[in-house]
């Protein structure tokens, strides 16, 4: 949600804390800060609202310090404000903390420091941590004792990064649900709550656990516990590319993950097909062949993008293996005590891996006996390890806040999973073929309908200015008709509502005119027909269409159409979801959207 950076070392802390806050902005952007132990002594703090540059263009050149902490926020107590902006400190202004997470018993705690003097500046949860701390820093007292007491009063998660103007020589960080990632340099260290600010300095990384502490000294490291044990954690190496955390010359990192897709497919395919028996080896699943045969039902939780990308999973596995499967809210699904069955597959799915409604959905499975999969992105993320095994998508870093290449893989893992489930049930060894052919044929089909943007770019320049857009699509369309919808609300503001085609004339049909245009997903499959009737009853009624179809539509039922190419049907969707990204893309561009980093939004909900 927000992202934390800290470094200690012998060089000067602030390029770092800046350049780190810029890398990890896409998770939070409405005010920034950053704190550093001055050499003379004393801490030096800068916080604003707004943007990282914001924060780049108030630090003066003399904010010098060997020992820092940064933090970019995405508000949930309190307004973005620079009061409301972190590090927040004590009275004496000693300690200074940043935080990722929710303290829950944030009102207790503070009524309690405020009847023992602590004075209040700010409408956050976190700066009662800072006034915690500080109440059990007494003298002689090390860091990361006081820490220790005081994290042992609080409810809620936290991923904490802690500098004490007295003990400039560390810095301590802490996780509860909120990730930590140490990256060990040359005699220096540098902390952060994702590997995206630390790539450019350090391969080499320690993921810290729920509920462990660390001290950070510029020679090292000690893990511990809560209750004051040592953890003896060994560095583990990002394998991801320095240039993944980059635009690559593109306007957009949206623009870039977009283009991206032909490659982050193959690797979420690679490896994984078995063309001697016509299906997909899954070896992270952690079921064997009987185990998978006494699934009656598969239920699939994401939120979001990821649960759209459930839809399209679960039309998969229903149609390929015949098992019963459908997507859910993780969100929705956490609070309605669902009834866990022993012989349903639950499967998570998360881009970040770290989305606390999903996480929260997965412990409560398995807190009644259910098993639970992943199909997750970010390796060794949260949800990723709570799972009892899974699909690592291996799309990459995806940093635009809005999903793409991401989606696309999860749709794919659902392909293989559904081959695999499939051909351990009744599916054909000539449609296993059928569907690992289709399979290998996608990163060259995603590349013709890249190969469409600037096509894709005019016809958005002409729709965008629309009081809004209705996306319609039958079945296996109705999920790209909900994703599209979902994509260019996010980043272009239009309004958007999705609707299954086959419902338009129980309602919505109402809504249309020439001011709302629709936007059909037009497979050339066995519903091609229905689709083409409810097509002419827009047209009846003035609207405009523009079709994403297989075939072109008469000039008397779409006015413009964007050409797919034809897969199998089952693995369609994936396809005619590509153009609807370029779509939402270039509708934001042509309105003058913060594309990256649309309002309100931030890249993982780690809260709930
Ligand atoms: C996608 O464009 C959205 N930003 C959002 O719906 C996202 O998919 C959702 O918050 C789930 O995120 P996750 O995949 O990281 O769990």
């Amino acid at each position: 949600m927000c992202g934390i950076v800290a470094y200690i070392g012998p060089k000067d802390a602030t390029p770092f804390l800046l350049e780190g806050l810029a890398r990890l902005e896409y998770r939070g952007y409405d005010s920034a800060g950053v704190a550093v132990a001055g050499r003379t002594g004393g801490l030096k703090v800068r916080k604003v609202k707004g943007r990282v540059a914001d924060l780049a263009a108030a630090v003066p050149a003399r904010f010098k310090g060997a020992t820092g902490i940064g933090h970019t926020r995405w508000a949930t107590h309190g307004v973005p404000s620079d009061a409301n902006a972190h590090p927040h400190l004590d009275n004496a202004e000693r300690i200074a903390v940043v935080h990722n997470g929710i303290i829950e018993n944030a009102d207790e705690l503070r009524a309690k420091l405020a009847a023992d003097g602590a004075v209040f500046r700010s409408e956050t949860d976190t700066e009662v941590l800072g006034h915690l701390i500080a109440a059990h820093a007494a003298e002689g007292v090390e860091l990361e004792e006081a820490v220790r007491a005081a994290l042992g009063k609080v409810v809620g998660t936290y991923g904490i990064a802690v500098l004490d103007a007295e003990q400039p020589d560390r810095i301590v960080v802490a996780r509860n649900g909120s990730p930590i990632v140490l990256g060990i340099g040359e005699k220096e260290m540098f902390v952060a709550s994702d590997v995206s600010a630390l790539v450019r300095y350090t391969r080499q990384v320690v993921h810290l656990e729920d509920g462990e502490l660390a001290t950070v000294r510029s020679d090292g490291f000690r893990t511990f516990t809560e209750d004051a044990r040592t953890t003896h954690r060994q560095p583990s190496t990002v394998d991801w590319e320095i240039d993944s955390y980059d635009t690559g010359g593109y306007e957009h990192f949206l623009l870039k993950e977009i283009h991206e897709q032909p490659g982050s497919v193959e690797r979420t395919l690679g490896g994984r097909l078995d063309e001697r028996f016509a299906t997909a080896h899954l070896g992270g699943l952690n079921l064997d062949a009987r185990e998978l045969r006494e699934i009656r039902r598969v239920k699939i939780l994401g939120c979001g993008s990821a649960y759209y990308a459930g839809e399209m999973g679960a039309q998969l596995i229903e149609e390929l293996a015949r098992i019963p499967a459908h997507s859910e809210p993780a969100s929705e699904f956490r609070y309605r005590n669902p009834v866990i069955e022993a012989d349903t597959l639950y499967i998570a799915v998360s881009q970040s891996g770290e989305t606390y409604d999903t996480l929260a959905a997965v412990q409560e499975v398995k807190r009644k006996g259910g098993r639970v999969l992943g199909v997750v992105n970010t390796v060794g993320s949260a949800i990723a390890r709570e799972c009892d095994g899974g699909i690592y998508l291996h799309a990459g870093p995806e940093i635009s806040v809005a999903s793409t290449k991401a989606f696309t893989s999860t749709v794919v893992a659902f392909a293989l999973i559904a081959l695999h489930f499939g051909r351990i049930h009744d599916l054909s060894p000539a449609d296993g073929r059928r569907i690992v052919s289709a399979l290998k044929a996608l990163p060259d089909q995603i590349r013709e309908v890249l190969a469409q943007s600037d096509a894709i770019a005019e016809l958005a320049a002409e729709y965008a200015g629309s009081e809004g857009m209705m996306f319609i699509g039958r079945v296996r369309g109705y999920p790209v008709a909900r994703e599209g919808a979902q994509k260019l609300k996010e980043i272009s503001y239009v309004h958007a509502e999705a609707y299954p085609a086959s419902e338009l004339k129980h309602g919505p049909l109402a809504l249309i005119s020439p001011e709302l245009p629709t936007i059909a997903l037009v497979p050339d499959d066995e519903l091609l027909d229905k689709n083409l009737t409810t097509l002419g009853e827009i047209k009846a009624r003035s609207g405009r269409v523009l079709a994403v179809a297989h075939r072109r539509p008469e000039a008397k039922l779409a006015d413009h159409c964007v050409l797919v190419p034809k897969s199998e049907p089952e693995l369609d969707p994936l396809l005619l979801n590509i153009p609807l990204q370029l779509l939402a893309y270039h509708a934001a561009v042509a309105l003058g959207r913060d594309v990256d980093k649309p309002r309100n939004l931030a890249k993982s909900v780690t809260v709930e």
